[in-house]
């Protein structure tokens, strides 16, 4: 008899990668997605699978407690893949207390209703909690984020994260609660929101339109492509300790303005554009605020003790991200729609 998992956030971009990976790698899992489908929730994202028998898909907000409570008493969960989250730093900075509502306020609302109602059988499951590597802060030029290092947030978004962490450290001290949590970098690959660095700047590419680099563009991100993410999230799901972290990370450190010019001359070969068309559109805009300066992951842990490191290399990996932008027009046509230009008005006009 296989087990019933509930993922939050799976018609988001990781989360969708997530639920593919494990409705199709494990058909006897009954697979729950609960989502409430904000900006950047996309059932679209999940078209492939939605069919499939052990697939089920349930509208809901995890800041509402009463919908939270309603799917633990139809459905036996064994595990619980916790993604839902509002994820884009920017955002955070002009509104804020989105963040705190879903990130903080759900988190809990999710661990509450999981301790009552696994109460008595902790030994057989599994709260597994995905955050982000910006809860530690950001890096000088030296030096890595690992499992012990001590939490510095500096983001609205970051520090949501960090006080999420937080209660489902405290869950597991206080009650017990069988929790795992990962700190991953930067994600990239198919089906992210265009207001991310690089889904935008394909974007923006595409329409010969300015590339908004923040600052001087000297920012160091630690990058990893998105379904191996995916597949670090399934090994620490099965075989992660109970109680551990386990950092993730793409070895793969790049300054904003040397991936910027990468993926320029990718997409002036992708698009027959002469060398050097792309690089023209890009352009120094005034800093985002608290900008962090660096994050970097040494992911010895995971690799030592779970044998999980990246398959794909940047350059493999961004070709493969430009092929699946440049393919999927509609998706993006759907997503690029009228909030969206409203969002990206606001957000650039005066930098
Ligand atoms: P995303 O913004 O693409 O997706 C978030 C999903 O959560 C969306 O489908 C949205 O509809 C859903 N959601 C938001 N608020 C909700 C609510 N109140 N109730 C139910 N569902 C809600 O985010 P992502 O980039 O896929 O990130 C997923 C998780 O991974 C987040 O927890 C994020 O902090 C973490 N993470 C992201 C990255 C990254 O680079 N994107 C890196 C490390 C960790
Ligand atoms: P982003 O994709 O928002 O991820 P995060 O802030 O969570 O790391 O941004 C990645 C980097 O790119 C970050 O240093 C900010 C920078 N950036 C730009 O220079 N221009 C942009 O338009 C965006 C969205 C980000």
């Amino acid at each position: 008899m296989g087990k019933t998992i509930l993922i939050t956030g799976g018609a988001g971009f990781i989360g969708s990668h997530v639920v593919r990976l494990f409705v199709n790698k494990y058909p006897d899992y009954l697979i729950v997605n609960l989502d409430k489908l904000t900006y950047a929730g996309n059932l679209e994202n999940l078209a492939d699978i939605e069919h499939r028998p052990n697939y089920r898909f349930v509208k809901a907000d995890i800041t509402n407690l009463q919908q939270v409570n309603t799917l633990f008493h139809e459905y036996r969960f064994d595990g619980i893949i916790h993604l839902a989250a509002e994820s884009h730093v920017d955002r955070s900075i002009t509104h804020p207390l989105d963040f705190i509502q879903t990130n903080i306020v759900g988190t809990v609302n999710l661990l509450n209703s999981a301790k009552e109602k696994w109460q008595g059988h902790y030994h057989e499951k599994i709260f597994y909690h995905i955050s982000t590597d910006e809860v530690f802060g950001s890096l000088g030029k030296e030096g890595y984020f690992t499992e012990d290092t001590a939490y510095d947030p500096r983001s609205p978004y970051s520090a949501s994260k960090a006080s999420s962490d937080h209660l489902v450290r405290a869950y597991h001290n206080t009650y017990g609660l069988p929790v795992k949590i990962s700190n991953c970098s930067n994600n990239y690959g198919p089906n992210q929101f265009p207001e991310k660095l690089i889904p935008l700047a394909i974007n923006n590419i595409k329409n010969s339109q300015a590339i908004p680099v923040y600052g001087a563009g000297e920012n160091i991100r630690d990058w990893l492509y998105v379904e191996d993410h995916a597949k670090a999230i399934d090994v620490i799901f099965h075989q992660g300790k109970i109680g551990e972290t386990y950092t993730i990370g793409g070895n793969n450190e790049w300054k904003n303005i040397d991936l910027i010019r990468l993926l320029c001359r990718i997409m002036d070969e992708k698009l027959n554009r002469p060398v050097g068309t792309s690089e023209m559109l890009i352009t120094f805009v005034t800093d985002r605020a608290g900008h962090d300066l660096r994050y970097a992951i040494d992911a010895s842990k995971l690799k030592n003790e779970l044998d999980w490191s990246p398959s794909l290399t940047f350059e493999q990996g961004l070709v493969l991200t430009v092929d699946w932008y440049l393919a999927n027009e509609r998706w993006l046509r759907h997503v690029v729609n009228g909030d969206y230009e409203k969002y990206y008005e606001k957000q650039y006009q005066h930098r």
